[in-house]
């Protein structure tokens, strides 16, 4: 039988830093089509991939979400590489603190670090929008909500980049990110889950084994997933509102003009860049991807970043337009594995653009420099000037 197939590579250095022509090759070729290259499928269109995306009983992540088989063994029973029902008992336990009320509760704490944040950065007159401003104010909040011991603090954001790194396809940028994701595990296997601070996310975590709701072994896969899990999503997030409002300063003077357009800006700004690119599954049967038939047993990545520039769904999807309010993008996956912590990385972001938008004018940024990861997509550096108001 024949299906779409493409000889393309996604992991060569130009095509991490601006994959975007790959994606649309994929959605060319078909709903559902077989990357030759490495053996796996991908599904890059919008409707398609959210139609997968809900269907986690044939595409299911209980053998991890990743490429590589080793990054897969080492993070079997990750919250995000099970299924229901094992999936819906460790989501639970942190349901509560992530839930709305929660987020209300700390969106005062939140905006107040924000605004002390950004009167420091802009204090230095230029600054690197990636190093100085968005890479510090997530590693603070999200830290201090999980409790990790400060010890361990300054390694977070390399295990986090070798996190996503690790589950790519047999290339050297896989190889050389396993280490350090078999560190970070072996680390957080050394905390002394008493000295976790009454309140964290840690200490629920800790707690629900304790209380038999989860096993223990389960405790270590989970302070990963929220460690790792957010810091360089909205890291790069804010990295790339800096760029595009600088690229579109029109559309920063919209939502200074009116804060009302904050929260739609947000949608459109991770539609637009889609901080992670591709997450995979494996189909337990075959599957009918809009009449391309995808076998049992297939490896197949979710291109979440292909999705949100799909011509098929988006009107013009390459303009960037605060007005657009893609509430529906899949920026953040969809249904059972969709983005636990997206309400905090929403209230961090906007948190962090509002205390922009009442100092700055106009962002002035010379050469941006990318940071190649096989699974996520951000800057490394970003040199910013800020015209004040
Ligand atoms: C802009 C920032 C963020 C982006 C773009 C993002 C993106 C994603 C995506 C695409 C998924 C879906 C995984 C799948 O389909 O298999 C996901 C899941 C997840 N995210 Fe985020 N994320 C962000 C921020 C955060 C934050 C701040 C946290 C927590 C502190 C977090 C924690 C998680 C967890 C625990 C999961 C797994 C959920 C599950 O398997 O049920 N994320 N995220």
């Amino acid at each position: 039988m024949t299906h779409p197939t493409l000889d393309i590579d996604l992991f060569t250095d130009e095509a991490l830093a601006e994959p975007f022509e790959g994606y649309r090759q994929i959605r060319e070729a078909g709903p559902a089509v077989f990357l030759e290259r490495y053996g796996v499928w991908a599904i890059g269109r919008y409707e398609p991939l959210r139609a997968a995306l809900a269907d986690w009983e044939t595409f299911s992540s209980a053998q991890g979400i990743g490429l590589s088989q080793a990054s897969n063994r080492t993070t079997k029973g990750l919250i995000i590489a099970t299924d229901p029902p094992e999936h819906d008992r460790l989501r639970g336990v942190l349901a509560d603190k992530l839930s709305p009320r929660a987020l209300r509760g700390m969106g005062g704490w939140i905006r107040e670090q924000a605004e002390a944040h950004v009167e420091r950065v802009l204090a230095q007159g230029g600054f690197d929008a990636v190093t100085a401003l968005a890479a510090p104010f997530p590693v603070q909040i999200v830290l201090d909500l999980v409790g990790l011991p400060q010890e361990m603090r300054p390694k977070v954001l390399g295990w986090a980049e070798a996190a996503f790194n690790a589950g790519g396809p047999p290339v050297p940028r896989t190889f050389e990110a396993q280490p350090l994701l078999e560190e970070q595990f072996a680390m957080l296997a050394e905390i002394d889950s008493d000295a976790l601070a009454e309140g964290s996310f840690g200490r629920a975590i800790y707690d629900a084994a304790a209380e038999g709701k989860i096993d223990r072994d389960s405790c270590v896969p989970l302070m990963s997933a929220y460690v790792t899990a957010g810091l360089d999503t909205t890291i790069n997030a804010v990295s790339a509102a800096i760029q595009l409002f600088a690229e579109h300063p029109e559309q920063w003077d919209a939502i200074r003009a009116d804060q009302s357009l904050m929260g739609g800006a947000f949608n459109e700004i991770v539609r637009h860049q889609s901080p992670v690119s591709w997450f995979s599954r494996v189909t337990t049967r075959d599957a009918d991807v809009d009449g391309v038939v995808i076998p049992a047993g297939s490896r197949v990545m979710m291109m979440y970043a292909s999705g949100n520039r799909d011509e098929r769904k988006w009107d013009d999807p390459e303009r960037f337009d605060v007005h657009r309010n893609p509430v529906d993008h899949l920026a953040f996956g969809y249904a059972v594995h969709g983005c636990a912590g997206q309400g905090l990385a929403r209230l961090e972001a906007i948190s962090l653009l509002q205390a922009l938008s009442t100092r700055v004018a106009r962002f002035e940024i010379g050469t941006p420099v990318p940071r190649l990861n096989n699974r996520i997509r951000g800057l490394a550096s970003l040199p910013t000037v800020a015209v004040r108001a």
